[in-house]
């Protein structure tokens, strides 16, 4: 079932779009950066660069490709840092499939002793509030799930952080609300002899200066988020790291092995106990051009009159409920009578690709807040006011006709 009778006419103006995006279609207004972000240019060609000239293993062989893929993997951990404002001599970076799985595997390798509870909130993706649950119920813990203020700010009391591992995101991929209060949790976390680990899967591509005032234990990322490619990051603080147990382990973990034991890598190394197999070579050596441009961009100031625009905007289309508080990178809502889903299949006739669902957050939206799928529309750097034009033009025709 079709919604416009004809095919659009090419109608976004891409001619201001920045020049690292060239590459996209014209004709595409791509609204899903909190799922995936375009790759920028200068990543494709990274990639190119190491499958077609330099197609080696890092971390292991002598030769000169092999030299050629460590010098990038060791730029892009020290790009990665200076995204987030860390010292190396403090944190170390690894390497891995994506947040989920970097969440879960320092996660479930922490030691248990020190801690008596895990805190996680009610806005939290199933990449949290999953392995949150399954570390309280594997480890005989208790597990608090507190809320989240308007602006964002974790409430908590602080009888509530002994001994607690805090594990809560510091952008929502619900709304885009932050954790304003992330400074001063962490502090209060360590003076009671816990550990604050931040899910940044959404605030790297929009705001990774957020990450630079915060005392955290870990924080993880996804580089598809960041205009990079399909490959997660560790910044963990090298004693936490240090003191894990580890029991996911294999090629690339080791210095050593003897009969009943092994010896893990220390030292400028210690990151390859998170790393166990070969890597994905080209997607690091690409994140490595993605930090380093993402750490030029004024992001702030170029999407902050888009998503103003996109919340005034949409608030004002009578019939369309907008679950945000406030504009921000991320606009959820729902139109009654209509179906998200095919919300979304209309928008994309006139190549508007937006996101429909509950998007991983099945406790906040659907258990607690039982709202039906909704529609998101998530912006990026690639994004121009042309594209905001187009999608809310195209949702009023749609939801004026229905
Ligand atoms: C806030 C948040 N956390 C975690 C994730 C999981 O990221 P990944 O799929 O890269 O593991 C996402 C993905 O959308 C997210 O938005």
């Amino acid at each position: 079932m079709t919604f416009f009778s004809k095919r659009p006419a090419s109608v976004a103006d891409s001619s201001n779009r920045l020049p690292v995006f060239s590459h996209l279609p014209a004709d595409v207004c791509y609204m899903d950066s909190a799922c995936q972000t375009p790759r920028i240019r200068l990543v494709v060609d990274a990639e190119q660069e190491y499958v077609l000239h330099h197609n080696a293993c890092g971390g292991r062989v002598r030769y000169k490709w092999g030299k050629w893929v460590d010098e990038r993997v060791q730029g892009a951990r020290t790009e990665i840092l200076q995204l987030c404002g860390k010292s190396e001599k403090e944190y170390a970076v690894a390497f891995t499939l994506n947040t989920t799985y970097g969440i879960n595997l320092v996660l479930h390798q922490l030691p248990v002793d020190p801690y008596d509870r895990i805190v996680t909130s009610t806005i939290e993706h199933n990449s949290v509030f999953l392995p949150s649950m399954t570390w309280a119920q594997r480890n005989g813990k208790e597990r608090l799930v507190l809320p989240r203020s308007e602006d964002g700010s974790l409430e908590y009391k602080q009888s509530q952080l002994q001994k607690t591992i805090v594990l809560v995101n510091n952008a929502s991929n619900i709304d885009g609300r932050t954790l304003p209060n992330a400074d001063t949790l962490a502090d209060d976390v360590h003076a009671h002899g816990g550990i604050l680990l931040l899910d940044a899967a959404q605030s790297c591509g929009h705001d990774p200066a957020a990450l630079r005032g915060v005392d955290f234990d870990a924080a993880f990322g996804s580089g598809h988020k960041m205009y990079g490619p399909s490959v997660g990051f560790i910044v963990i603080r090298r004693s936490l790291l240090r003191s894990l147990q580890p029991f996911f382990l294999g090629g690339g973990t080791v210095e050593s092995v003897e009969h009943d034991s092994f010896g893990l890598f220390t030292g400028a190394d210690e990151h390859a106990r998170l790393e166990p197999g070969l890597q994905n070579w080209s997607g690091i050596i690409g994140l490595r051009e993605a930090a380093a441009w993402l750490r030029k961009q004024h992001i702030a100031g170029s999407e902050h009159a888009l998503a103003q625009a996109l919340f005034d905007r949409v608030s004002a289309i009578p019939a369309v409920t907008v679950v945000n508080g406030k504009p921000g990178s991320i606009l959820s809502l729902y139109v009654d009578g209509i179906d998200a889903h095919r919300l979304a299949l209309y928008l994309d006739e006139k190549n508007v690709m937006c996101r429909s669902g509950h998007f991983c957050c099945h406790y906040e939206l659907q258990h607690n807040r039982h709202l039906p799928p909704l529609l998101r529309a998530s912006i990026g750097l690639h994004n121009t006011m042309a594209d905001v034009d187009r999608f809310v033009t195209t949702l009023e025709t749609i939801v004026r006709a229905i």
